[in-house]
């Protein structure tokens, strides 16, 4: 029998504890000797960024402030380290670092740090690796291309006239929301070619980002369990006593959605003139690929819904505030559309991309604003060098986009709203790159601006935008976002 007095018993919890605040330290301050002043050391005993995050919206309401200054205040900094409990993270800020990472992706994988990830996300195609994701990405390649997605343009334009037409005037509105409800329904007719019907009170999509939402976050809502857990049981199957009562519930309402889900799918196997969508390549693929499940078909709906409806409504909020605070730009694009469109009828797939005007307005709002200025965290597989910089297997490595768009070397003036910039800029495909770029780049890219398009139009053709304080913001909910849900007002023009 081993025999620990209530000393020893201590003095191990404390060794313990100091090596894991001790550990990343050390290893931190080594690096911060090899690579100098190129080097940026955030550390902060377990949580790391986490506390730097929390000063920017203190001191300058945005959680990215550092990110965005860091170019002007340490241009000669090229990576930024900072630590978690779980190791550290490289952030990579400049081009030729960016480039390396996303043109050799096959170093990384990708994060498995999701909540429940295994249960909902990591058999999509965001978390897919290897020949698995290869022939995800063929199959649902083919249904993103402009000429498949046009089909959708008239749908995408009755759900703005039919959601637009509920708004309360002149009360404050969570645009988000809105936007997100006809995205999530685009993507959800184009997997299934049907709608599901409400479920615990709500839309069956409002319920299922709900979720998806509330088991993410409860990293947020209880961090010295989620933390405990997953540093003793890493970050996968967790023993059901270490389940809490919230994370039961939300789990059973997960298994609610996938049953509903895989019902819809054993139809569609069963039909005889299966229609032509997502559901019925990936039915057709599955057949041929005994590897693959209807988990497989479950798992790539939801990850479509998880990367596709908070980016682009989030995208569009960024749109509205940027038109709220610059109305010169909401009369300058008023008339735009006024010239080029007359009416909303006249929008089609043939005219929804000739207005620079739009396209350059949309750039500069992610340029200031993208939703997704981080990368999801990869995983390095073997040991190697970024530029002069060591990576060791395990450890984890991000990019941030934020570096090269407020950089005044790539982009004059970079605080300055100025949508005319994207006139004579000539950029480099790896300085703004809020899309990604390479094999792992974003799937649904023409779908987001088609929809941010048709939203864009219909809003400024029926709507003052304004906001609802003047002071927002900014911070992280899953994606880049403003913190206030009703930061907006409308006002109808009368015709
Ligand atoms: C404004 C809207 C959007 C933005 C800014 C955006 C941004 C991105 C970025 C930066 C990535 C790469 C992430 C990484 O490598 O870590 C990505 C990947 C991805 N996006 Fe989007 N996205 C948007 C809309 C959409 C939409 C509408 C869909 C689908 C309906 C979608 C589906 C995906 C998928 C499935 C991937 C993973 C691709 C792969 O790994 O092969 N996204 N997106």
């Amino acid at each position: 029998m081993f025999y620990f007095s209530f000393l020893e018993i201590l003095l191990y919890i404390v060794l313990f504890i100091a090596l894991l605040i001790l550990k990343p330290l050390f290893q931190m301050l080594l690096m911060k000797i090899k690579y100098g002043k190129k080097m940026y050391l955030m550390y902060f005993p377990l949580l790391g960024r986490i506390i730097e995050f929390s000063r920017g919206i203190k001191k300058h309401n945005d959680l990215l402030y550092f990110e965005k200054m860091i170019s002007q205040q340490h241009p000669e900094v090229e990576m930024v380290v900072s630590n978690t409990f779980l190791g550290l993270t490289h952030v990579f800020l400049k081009t030729e670092h960016i480039k390396f990472v996303l043109q050799n992706q096959d170093l990384y994988r990708k994060t498995s740090k999701v909540l429940f990830g295994e249960r909902m996300l990591y058999k999509g195609l965001a978390f897919q690796d290897g020949e698995d994701w290869k022939l995800a990405r063929k199959v649902l390649s083919k249904s993103f291309e402009f000429d498949q997605l046009r089909a959708r343009i008239p749908l995408i334009k009755r759900l703005c006239e039919e959601k637009f037409d509920k708004v309360q005037e002149n009360e404050p509105i969570d645009i988000i929301n809105l936007s997100g409800n006809i995205v999530g329904e685009v993507i959800t007719q184009s997997f299934f070619s049907q709608s599901f019907e409400d479920l615990n009170g709500k839309t069956f999509l409002s319920e299922m980002v709900d979720v998806m939402v509330s088991i993410i976050s409860q990293y947020r809502e209880a961090p010295i369990r989620c933390m405990t857990r997953t540093f003793i049981f890493g970050t996968r199957d967790y023993p059901n006593w270490t389940i809490s009562k919230v994370e039961h519930q939300l789990l059973a309402r997960l298994q609610n959605i996938k049953d509903i889900l895989s019902h819809s799918i054993k139809e569609r196997q069963q039909m005889q003139n299966k229609p032509a969508d997502f559901l019925t390549a990936y039915i057709n693929t599955i057949q041929q690929n005994p590897q693959l499940t209807e988990e497989h078909a479950i798992q790539q709906y939801i990850m479509l819904i998880f990367a596709g409806i908070d980016t682009t409504s989030n995208l569009f909020g960024a749109c509205c505030y940027a038109l709220a605070i610059h109305p010169e730009w909401q009369l300058k694009l008023r008339e735009e559309i006024q010239k080029q469109y007359g009416n909303y009828e006249e929008l089609n797939s043939d005219n929804i991309n000739i207005s620079s005007e739009i396209t350059n307005f949309i750039n500069e709002c992610m340029r200031m604003h993208t939703p997704v200025p981080y990368f999801i965290e990869r995983e390095v597989k073997q040991d190697h060098k970024v530029g002069d910089y060591f990576l060791k297997k395990n450890s984890e490595v991000s990019v941030c986009l934020f570096g090269n768009h407020y950089d005044s070397q790539n982009f004059k003036d970079p605080f300055t709203f100025n949508p005319d910039r994207w006139n004579q800029q000539n950029i480099d495909p790896f300085i703004f790159l809020p899309f990604s770029i390479g094999k792992r780049n974003c799937i649904g890219q023409h779908m987001a601006l088609m929809e941010i398009k048709c939203l864009l139009i219909y809003l400024l053709m029926n709507f003052e935008v304004s906001l609802v304080n003047e002071k927002q913001v900014w911070t992280f909910k899953f994606v880049y976002t403003i913190q206030d849900e009703k930061f907006i007002q409308l006002k109808r023009i009368k015709k």
